[in-house]
């Protein structure tokens, strides 16, 4: 596309309106909150907290928190997932490596694991991209059950109600 116009200022923001149909972005003062109420339990000592729950493209943007001995239960990935470690420590069952605060982690489609927070972590917490499904299985892969968007974003609407914040108030995460 041809430059029409020039302007050799790097701090001119851009000019133009934002395509019409883009959706609004989402920013949160403090994604790792100081009110419990944005903590959604998910299992024994096993919560999440929502920052971009995209019923468009089908994933979720969320922080784990899982508390001593915790343990998210064994679940297999068709799409990736990718995790940075913001708090604590946490290990798969089916890897021999550990994930610990500050550290990066990409697994693959076709991972089935089991989070295991050891009993000496008072707390971890995981900013987790998870795309598609998780499906909850047995030992041998029979599927048990299955988490996505839209019961994660069941799952806040109920919370949100029950601790007074308005069931709506997942709305803002929604995209
Ligand atoms: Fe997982």
């Amino acid at each position: 596309m041809p430059l029409e116009r020039q302007d050799a200022n790097p701090m001119t923001p851009y000019q133009l309106p934002f395509p019409k149909d883009a959706q609004e972005e989402i920013v949160v003062a403090r994604a790792i909150p100081d009110d419990e109420r944005l903590w959604v339990p998910q299992a024994e000592n096993v919560w999440f907290r929502p920052l971009c729950l995209s019923r468009s493209q089908g994933y979720w943007m969320n922080l784990l928190r899982v508390r001593k001995a915790g343990v998210l239960s064994r679940h297999r990935h068709p799409q990736a997932v990718h995790g940075f470690v913001l708090k604590g420590r946490w290990h798969y069952l089916e890897h021999d490596w550990v994930a610990e605060e500050g550290g990066y982690v990409y697994e693959p489609p076709g991972e089935t694991h089991t989070l295991v927070v050891p009993e000496d972590v008072e707390e971890m917490i995981t900013f987790f991209q998870v795309n598609g499904v998780m499906c909850y299985v047995d030992p041998w892969g029979k599927v048990q059950g299955y988490e996505d968007v839209f019961t994660k974003i069941d799952l806040c609407r109920q919370h949100f109600a029950e601790v007074g914040l308005g069931e709506d108030y997942v709305e803002r995460f929604i995209r």
